[in-house]
This record gives C-alpha cells, structure tokens and sequence, in this order.
C-alpha cells in the first residue's frame, strides 16, 4: 500500500498541486474497466486514467483514433464503479473537441454526467486553448497532454521523440505554460527529452506528469497492460514491466484445456 493512500482519503485536482509543492511524486495508471480499477485503486495509486489507448489496448485499433465519446463513456462509467479513492481522468476522443469549443463542451458535459468521472484530458497547446477554456468555465477540471500526442499521429508519421529539435522544445515550453495560465490542473508529458521535462517540471506550478520523459517530473503514468506484461508486443524503452502476465496466463489458459481434454476437470470436489 502507497504512503499517500494512508496521508489522503480522496485524491482531488487540489490533491496533486500540494503533492507537487511538498516534493512528493504522483502515481497514474490507465484502467478501462470494473475490475482492473478496483485493483488499481485498491493498491494506493493517486490517478486512474480512462486513457483512450483503451482504442488499442481493448479494441484492437492500431491508433487511438478511431474509439467514440459513446465508447469511452462506457468504459469511463465501469471505472467509476471500482474507485473508492483515485481521482479519474477520463481522454475526449479525437474528433470530439477539436473543431468547435461548444461541441468540446458538449463532450465534457457528456463524460462527466454520464460517467461520473472528476476531470477530463485533451491533447494539444495553443490550437485548442478555447475548447479548454470553455470546458473549464462549465466547471470542468481539465488535464493537458503535450509532446507525442498520439490523436496527431498521422500529422506525426512517427512514435518516436518529440521535441528533440529548439524549435518544438520552445513551442512545447510556450505550450506548456499556455495551458497553466488557461487553468489545467496538470500535464501529461509524453516521449520528450528528460532534460527537457525536467526544465518544464521546474518552471510550472502545476504537476507534469511524465510518459517516457525521465524522472525530473512530478508523476509518472504508464499503461496499466503494458506494465502488467499482459501486452507483449510494445517494447519501448521507458516500459517498465512488473509482471509478465502474458506468459503467466498463457501457461494457465494450457494448463485449463489439457485439464478439460484430460477429464481432470472438474473434480470430484468441484461439482455437487
Ligand atoms: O491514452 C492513454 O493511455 C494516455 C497515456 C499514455 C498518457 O494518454
């Protein structure tokens, strides 16, 4: 159990900042269901993220882009039913705030009503900054989400670093803190020079939560299936895996058919 789940009883937006100016790192990870996020918050972690990697990780799409509102609304109202303590952010979907602030309002209000989630995440600085304004005037709490911004993937053609260039260092840093005075509460970081990160990190009052961006942040966020090694086939280098659930259930799964083909399952003690 976490040190911090023993300090707070419930995490909030004002949670983090004073977690941020007492030096004390933020914990995230992704969850899209029930199950999974009652372990997760179970265990003391600080931040469940409704991530729409849930486009990958559940539905099998290669990119992020292609799962609605109506889809992470579903998985956002599961999640809530597991958390006791957590604070749970949940993504706006592409294509549900980009275009039209008011339309990023509607998606907002729609995630929160009916999933009953505490705050929501947009990927993006200067380009969205009046959706995020109109979101937080309804009283919306809002995360950022800056450098690999996986909704721009296309724009992208790539995974790899961004921001390793002055150029989309300073646009990032401008960015960042564009977003701080707008009102976000934090910011995701994603796949930046740790360098870089660091020197964000310092300069903002709010948390910088980090994704492949080093240790000079105040939080970190991984993808809860990656770290678990149920998925096997994603090997960045900032993927720490704790487990290696793969193997783990694959050996089980076989264990299960032979036990059925064989007939030892069920036995005599496992049936009335
Ligand atoms: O969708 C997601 O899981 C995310 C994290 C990778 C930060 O945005």
């Amino acid at each position: 159990m976490s040190i911090a789940k023993k300090e707070y009883k419930r995490i909030t937006t004002k949670t983090l900042v004073d977690m941020k100016n007492k030096g004390e790192k933020i914990s995230m990870l992704t969850a899209y269901d029930y199950t999974m996020a009652k372990i997760v918050d179970g265990s003391g972690i600080d931040v469940v993220l409704v991530g729409d990697s849930a486009s990958n990780v559940m539905a099998g799409h290669e990119t992020t882009l292609p799962i609605t509102l109506d889809q992470m609304i579903y998985h956002a109202a599961s999640v809530v039913r597991g958390i006791d303590r957590s604070l749970v952010v949940v993504d706006l979907p592409f294509g549900s705030y980009q275009s039209d602030p008011k339309k990023a309002l509607r998606s907002a209000i729609r995630i929160m009503k009916e999933s009953g989630a505490h705050a929501v995440k947009l990927e993006g600085g200067k380009e969205i900054k009046e959706s995020i304004k109109r979101i937080l005037n309804a009283g919306i709490p809002v995360m950022g989400h800056l450098g690999l911004t996986p909704q721009s993937i296309y724009k992208f053609g790539t995974y790899t670093v961004r921001a390793k260039e002055e150029q989309e260092a300073e646009k990032l840093i401008e960015d960042a803190l564009l977003l701080e005075k707008t009102g976000c509460f934090a910011i995701v970081i994603e796949k930046i020079p740790a360098k870089l990160a660091k020197e964000i990190a310092s300069r903002l009052t709010i948390p910088i939560i980090g994704i492949g961006a080093g240790n000079g942040v105040d939080g970190q966020v991984l993808v809860t299936h990656d770290m678990i090694g149920m998925t096997h086939e994603f090997n960045p280098r900032f993927l720490r895996r704790y487990l290696d659930l793969y193997n783990e259930m694959t050996n089980a799964f076989s264990q299960y058919i032979q036990d059925v083909k064989n007939g030892d399952f069920p036995s005599d003690k496992e049936q009335y």
